[in-house]
């Protein structure tokens, strides 16, 4: 097996195709159907994956990834639906803790998105890799919100359901793997952080341009992705 130092997730390819580009030495293995490139990247042993869209396949391509490539860390990059009126387009957030905004046991008296087994609601993200994430937004000069990040199998464009989100939850941005990828990290006991930038507003009209700021937004947290690992000690 092939140690490295960090794991890096995106859903779709335009949310890693651009580190996968700058990497070197790399090696390709598919698990389960998901392509994993390994190879170095700023002197540091990383391997990046497209998990496809959704909790189930992001929770695959986690697990996978850490019983293959024991990464110290792993990052959930890619695009998000801003929650926060703080977050624009191309903007950036980055979690302090995950939320499943679908996991609803409620009829049993559990409070919305409670994760039963492990019993919490949020889950929390490292805190050293969160603030050296935060440095590098920063450095780059884009604004950075920090808070919760919300996941769940459901592209969020309705007013009250981004409403539900922002009420229960407290949510910044939403999207669909993040929580998923952080649930494994949480029972694997591995540090993780969920880093998007803002492709849309998660409201009634503003999908309608989400391929155009899609590709800003995917630019924007791939640069991130790569100033972080250029920091990496
Ligand atoms: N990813 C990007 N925008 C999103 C949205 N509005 N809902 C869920 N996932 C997203």
């Amino acid at each position: 097996m092939n140690k490295v130092d960090i794991g890096i997730i995106g859903a779709m390819k335009i949310e890693v195709e651009a580190i996968q580009a700058v990497m070197e030495d790399k090696k390709e293995r598919i698990i389960s159907g998901i392509l994993f490139i390994s190879g170095k990247l700023y002197g540091k042993d990383i391997v990046v994956a497209e998990c496809g869209i959704g909790k189930v396949f992001a929770a695959i391509c986690a697990e996978a990834m850490i019983l293959t490539y024991n990464p110290d860390v792993i990052i959930n990059t890619g695009v998000a639906g801003g929650l926060s009126p703080k977050l624009k387009i191309g903007d950036i957030a980055v979690s302090t803790s995950v939320v499943q905004h679908d996991m609803d046991t409620s009829p049993l008296g559990d409070p919305l998105g409670l994760l039963s087994g492990i019993n919490i609601v949020n889950i929390p993200t490292d805190d050293k890799t969160r603030e050296s994430i935060v440095k590098a937004v920063e450095e780059l000069g884009i604004n950075c919100v920090q808070g919760v990040i919300a996941s769940g199998d459901q592209f969020v464009n309705s007013a009250d359901k981004k409403q539900m989100i922002v009420d229960t939850f407290d949510g910044i941005a939403c999207e669909m793997e993040g929580a998923s990828i952080s649930h494994v990290c949480y029972v694997n006991k591995l540090p993780c952080c969920v880093v998007r930038s803002i492709s849309d507003g998660a409201d009634d009209d503003s999908h309608m341009d989400y391929p155009e700021f899609c590709k800003l937004a995917a630019k924007n947290s791939t640069a991130v992705i790569k100033a972080f690992v250029q920091q990496y000690k």
